[in-house]
């Protein structure tokens, strides 16, 4: 039998190492949920990309694109910032859908967008567009996509969006095609309404993309497999989607946990190709990007090692081939 006195230093500290590092693990924990709950959720930071898929000698376009910005009239630094991205004065403006999380946020979000609805550009709507936020177990966000949908909760007013919206001169691409004259390029887009509601009808904007622009765009609310596939098929230089949030609660040193849709977590935000190992050049493939989105549903206003954004992309002549 031990004495206190002649116990072993490991033995005699077990339960209190142990007590010890479960008291620091909650505690960080805490700190961890208050920081992204109470600071990088509000931490928004402009990304910038390069994106070579102009015609040689053509001058360098800046797009900006805009995702998941998930709205409500209350959300006032969300909005200051959003209204603060029209300083840069892009040439064009993609927005992938998601600006809605609240009944009365479209008068409050197309304030927040005045200055960019002064420039070309296009859109497509996405699930929170249509229906309103609900409370969910907030582990689900951390699951992989159920297939279950938020169909049964209130609709919210994105007729009144659209309009908002298209009365600017933005394209609403919900299932459509759409076509744009910008720094003297033609653009043609292609987009389909929200897949993860499974929305998207790719038979309406299928088969090849414009030959004749000098720049074609594609653009989808949710970024799955299928539409992408779509798409790189046709031709199309660069495919814009948002849904991911880019993980949202991302781990140091691995990343994403999920995308809520079946893209793969490597491309849960950010510029890759499509298919993912493909080179520039190869047929079908694609430029893909991926925006971590401006926000968050109101019920899990959390973002870890994942800020909220906005991306400045700079077209650039394509590499000689
Ligand atoms: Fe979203």
């Amino acid at each position: 039998m031990w004495h206190a006195d002649t116990m072993p230093r490991t033995h005699r500290s077990l339960p209190a190492t142990l007590g010890r590092g479960l008291a620091a693990g909650a505690l960080a924990g805490a700190a961890g949920l208050g920081y992204a709950a109470g600071v990088e959720v509000r931490w928004f930071a402009l990304r910038r990309e390069e994106l070579p898929i102009l015609p040689a000698g053509s001058r360098p376009l800046r797009v900006l694109h805009i995702s998941d910005v998930h709205m409500t009239p209350t959300q006032r630094r969300k909005q200051a910032w959003l209204r603060s991205l029209a300083a840069l004065e892009p040439d064009l403006v993609v927005s992938t859908g998601d600006h809605l999380a609240h009944r009365q946020a479209v008068p409050t979000v197309l304030d927040a967008l005045d200055g960019l609805l002064d420039a070309p550009g296009v859109f497509v709507l996405g699930s929170n567009d249509y229906y309103a936020p609900t409370l969910r177990n907030p582990v689900r966000y951390l699951l992989p996509d159920d297939g279950r949908r938020n169909i049964h909760a209130p609709q919210l007013p994105w007729g009144s969006l659209l309009d908002g919206l298209t009365g600017r001169g933005w394209i609403n691409l919900d299932n459509t095609r759409g076509a744009l004259t910008i720094g003297g390029l033609r653009f043609a887009f292609a987009g389909v309404d929200d897949p993860h509601l499974g929305y998207d009808d790719l038979s309406a904007v299928a088969g090849p993309a414009d030959p004749d622009a000098d720049v074609r765009v594609a653009v989808s609310h949710a970024p799955y497999q299928r539409v992408l596939d779509a798409f790189a098929r046709d031709g199309y230089d660069a495919i814009f989607a948002g849904h991911t949030h880019g993980g949202q609660l991302r781990l140091p040193g691995y990343g994403a946990l999920v995308t809520n849709c079946d893209l793969d977590t490597r491309r849960a935000s950010g510029l890759h190709r499509h298919p993912a190992c493909s080179p520039p050049g190869a047929p079908g493939s694609t430029w893909l990007h991926v925006s971590a989105g401006m926000g968050a549903s109101p019920y899990a206003p959390v973002r870890f090692c994942c800020r909220p954004e906005a991306t400045l992309l700079t077209l650039t002549p394509r590499a000689a081939a």
